[in-house]
C-alpha cells in the first residue's frame, strides 16, 4: 500500500477550506447536483495542489474527476479532498469512487457524508475496501453551509429555503401603495444579488409581485449567466400577463403556483405567455399550501430558494416552520406614515425568531445591518 501523507489534522483543514471555497464558485448553477469541490494534493514534505475542480454548471462532470484530470499521472499515491463524499451509483457519469480507484488515490478526505440513498457511506466503504485510506467529518459544518440545499432536499424532500427581507428602524418593509420602497442602500442591495446568484430559485407572494413588478433577476457586475428560476405564490393565477416576470418569461424562466382549481382561463394565459403554471393543494383557508408548494419545487429538483417576501409570505412560511434560514437586512432609515409592517417576529432585530432560530452572523453593508439566522433544530430524517 502507498505510504499516506499530509494525514495531519492541520493540513486536512486546510486543504478541506480551499477545496469548500472552490465548491461555492458554482452555487446556485449545478442544479440537480450539489456543487462539490474537490482538491487533489501530492504527498511529501511540502504537500501541493496538483487538480482541482467543482461541479460544472449543469451538474455533470462532477468535481473528483477534473481534479484527477489535471493531476493527470501524479494522483497516484495522493491524497483527494472532496466536501461530499464520493459517488458510488452510476448516474449520467460513472462513479467517482471508480475513477478516485482507477487513479492510484491512496487517500481520500471527505467533508460530508451523502444521505443520497444511493450512495449513503457506499462510496466511502468501496473506497476501503479497495485499500483506499479514508478520512471523514473534516470541517463538516463548513461545508454543509454550502451543501444546506443538497442536504435539505435529500433529507426532508423540499427545497431549502431562505427568506429574505429588509425592515425599517421602525419595523417596516414598505409603504402602501407605492411601487418599490427602498429600506437599505445600494451595498445590501448587491448582497441580495448575490444571494439570487448562490440561489436555485427566487420567490415572491402575489402581492409583491403586484405591487413592484419585480424583475427578480441577477444584476451584478461580472455576472452574467446566472438565471435563477423565478417563482411566484399565486393561489388565484392572477399575475399579470403585462409584469415584467410575464415579459421576460421566455428567456428567464418563471413559475406560477397556482391553487388547485384557479381559473383555467388565466392558467392558460400564462402558459400561452411562456409561464410554467402547476397546481399546488390548497390549505384550509383556501390559499396555496406552502408545504405542498415547496413539495413539488423539490420534485422538479429546486434544492434552494431565496424568498423575498412579502409580509404574508413570510408570515405563513414561519407558521409553518417551513424556514431554514433567515436573512434579515435592517435599514437606517424609518419608514414613517404608511407603513407596511413586518412579520412581528422579525421586528426588534429579529427577537422573535430566538426560539426557534440561532443568530449566526451580523455584518454591516453600508448603513445597513444583516443578520443571518439558522433554524436551531430539525429532524434529519
Ligand atoms: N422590504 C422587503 O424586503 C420587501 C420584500 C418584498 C415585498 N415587500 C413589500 O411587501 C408588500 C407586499 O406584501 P404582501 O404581504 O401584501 O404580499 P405577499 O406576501 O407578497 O403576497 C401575499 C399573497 O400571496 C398569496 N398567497 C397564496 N398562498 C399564500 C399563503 N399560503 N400564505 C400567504 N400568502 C399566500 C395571497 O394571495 P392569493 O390568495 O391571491 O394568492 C396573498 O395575498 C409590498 O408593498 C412590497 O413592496 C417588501
Amino acid at each position: 500500500m502507498p505510504s499516506i501523507a499530509n494525514a495531519d489534522p492541520e493540513t486536512d483543514a486546510r486543504f478541506m477550506a480551499a477545496a469548500i471555497a472552490l465548491a461555492r464558485r458554482h452555487l446556485g448553477a449545478t442544479q440537480p447536483n450539489p456543487s462539490v469541490g474537490a482538491i487533489v494534493v501530492a504527498p511529501g514534505p511540502v504537500p501541493h495542489v496538483l487538480g482541482r475542480g467543482v461541479t460544472a454548471p449543469g451538474g455533470r462532470p462532477h468535481a473528483e474527476p477534473q481534479a484527477l484530470a489535471q493531476a493527470g499521472a501524479a494522483a497516484r499515491g495522493a491524497t483527494i479532498y472532496s466536501t461530499l463524499e464520493p459517488c458510488s451509483h452510476i448516474g449520467k457519469t460513472p462513479p467517482c469512487v471508480d475513477a478516485i480507484i482507477r487513479a492510484g488515490i491512496a487517500r481520500v478526505v471527505v467533508a460530508v457524508l451523502d444521505p443520497d440513498p444511493r450512495v449513503a457511506g457506499r462510496g466511502c466503504r468501496f473506497l476501503r475496501e479497495a485499500g483506499v485510506d479514508v478520512s471523514t467529518g473534516v470541517m463538516t459544518a463548513a461545508a454543509e453551509e454550502g451543501l444546506a440545499g443538497f442536504l435539505t432536499h435529500r433529507r426532508l424532500g423540499r427545497p431549502h429555503l431562505t427568506l429574505k427581507l429588509a425592515v425599517s428602524p421602525d419595523g417596516a418593509i414598505g409603504r402602501a401603495g407605492e411601487a418599490n420602497v427602498a429600506v437599505t442602500g445600494a451595498a445590501a442591495r448587491a448582497a441580495v444579488h448575490a444571494m439570487r446568484a448562490e440561489s436555485d430559485a427566487v420567490m415572491v407572494g402575489i402581492g409583491t409581485a403586484l405591487a413592484d413588478d419585480p424583475r427578480l433577476d441577477v444584476r451584478l457586475d461580472g455576472v452574467i449567466d446566472r438565471k435563477p428560476l423565478r417563482v411566484v405564490i399565486d393561489a388565484e393565477a392572477r399575475l399579470p400577463l403585462a409584469s415584467r416576470l410575464v415579459r421576460t418569461a421566455p428567456e428567464h424562466p418563471v413559475w406560477v403556483i397556482a391553487g388547485g382549481g384557479a381559473p383555467s382561463a388565466r392558467m392558460r394565459a400564462l402558459r400561452d405567455a411562456g409561464v410554467h403554471v402547476i397546481e399546488a393543494a390548497r390549505d384550509d383557508a383556501g390559499r396555496v399550501s406552502l408545504a405542498d408548494a415547496l413539495r413539488l419545487l423539490g420534485l422538479y429538483g429546486v434544492m434552494s430558494v431565496l424568498c423575498e417576501g412579502g409580509t404574508e409570505l413570510a408570515a405563513a412560511l414561519l407558521a409553518h416552520d417551513l424556514v431554514d434560514r433567515v436573512a434579515l437586512f435592517e435599514g437606517a432609515i424609518p419608514l414613517g406614515a404608511g407603513a407596511i409592517a413586518a412579520p412581528p417576529s422579525l421586528a426588534n432585530r429579529g427577537a422573535g425568531l430566538r426560539e426557534r432560530f440561532l443568530l449566526v452572523g451580523a455584518r454591516a453593508h453600508g448603513p445597513d445591518r444583516l443578520s443571518t439566522f439558522e433554524r436551531r433544530h430539525r429532524d434529519k430524517g
